[in-house]
């Protein structure tokens, strides 16, 4: 399957005045990669952070330009100054809030997209179904990962279970590769700590699933059956929904 050329020093764009120096150090290295995030504040405008990273990419410092929860009218305004490459946004069975809108424009514009979390944190692995969220773990203040949300969503990950027997992998390479077949233009990045999860995410590349196939799994995990929003309580305010940017 043709897959979408991912950035591979995409710098997000909110502190690009700041990375400056980073990137200026970094110059005479083989790395030019930026890690602000997207949604660190206070945030600068788009367009003067995009005309800073313009700079870069110009002065050679930066290769290729990408945006994190990024809304449609900021990545419009980013893409104005200079092409972006990729976005990034959460994408999976459970996050689909990018389809409407988000979607069809990084189509429009001619932009990448990197899916982030596409087995939603390890849900479709059986994080919180067959295997326990340690004490430590961040997803434990994770609204989708509280006990009483889990004990709901746990009838998802049962229904993902029997899909992916139907189609002889594992629920977390049939989530997976639900995301992959959303498009060429679609390149997610599955998180690991091991190899036999790693191995087995680049084995869900073998999947091959129809458009019917598309639509019965679609039809079964909807995430209007989730229990609980899909972000942190207290990063929820910097998704893209709210993280539009100021215009000047
Ligand atoms: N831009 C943003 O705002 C943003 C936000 C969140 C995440 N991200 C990025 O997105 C990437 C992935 O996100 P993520 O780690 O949150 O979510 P994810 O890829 O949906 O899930 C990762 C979890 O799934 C488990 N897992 C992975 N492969 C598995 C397999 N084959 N079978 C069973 N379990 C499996 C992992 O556990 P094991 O370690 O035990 O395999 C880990 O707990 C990361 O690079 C992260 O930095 C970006």
């Amino acid at each position: 399957m043709p897959r979408a050329r991912a950035p591979s020093a995409a710098a997000r764009s909110t502190c690009a005045p700041a990375a400056r120096p980073a990137c200026t150090a970094s110059a005479s290295t083989t790395s030019t990669s930026t890690t602000s995030t997207a949604s660190t504040p206070p945030s600068p405008s788009r367009t003067r952070s995009i005309g800073e990273l313009k700079k870069l990419v110009e002065e050679g410092k930066v290769k290729y330009i990408g945006l994190s929860e990024a809304s449609p009218d900021t990545i419009r305004r980013a893409h104005a100054v200079h092409p972006i490459s990729a976005v990034q946004m959460e994408w999976s069975l459970w996050a689909r809030d990018i389809e409407p809108e988000i979607v069809p424009l990084c189509r429009e514009l001619g932009i990448g997209i990197v899916p982030y979390s596409p087995i939603a944190r390890g849900f479709f692995g059986g994080r919180g179904v067959t295997q326990q969220v340690s004490a430590e773990s961040s997803l434990k203040g994770h609204p989708r990962f509280s006990a009483e949300n889990l004990e709901k969503n746990k009838q998802l990950y049962l229904k993902m279970e029997e899909l992916a027997k139907k189609h002889q992998c594992s629920p977390a390479q049939l989530a997976l590769s639900w995301v992959l077949h959303q498009g060429d233009d679609v390149v997610p990045i599955p998180g690991t700590t091991k190899i036999k999860n790693l191995d087995s995410n680049i084995d869900s590349l073998k999947v091959r699933l129809t458009e019917d196939d598309l639509k019965e799994i679609s039809n079964e995990i909807r995430e209007e059956d989730v229990a609980g929003g899909r972000q942190y309580t207290s990063f929820a305010k910097f998704t893209w929904n709210y993280a539009d940017t100021p215009k000047k």
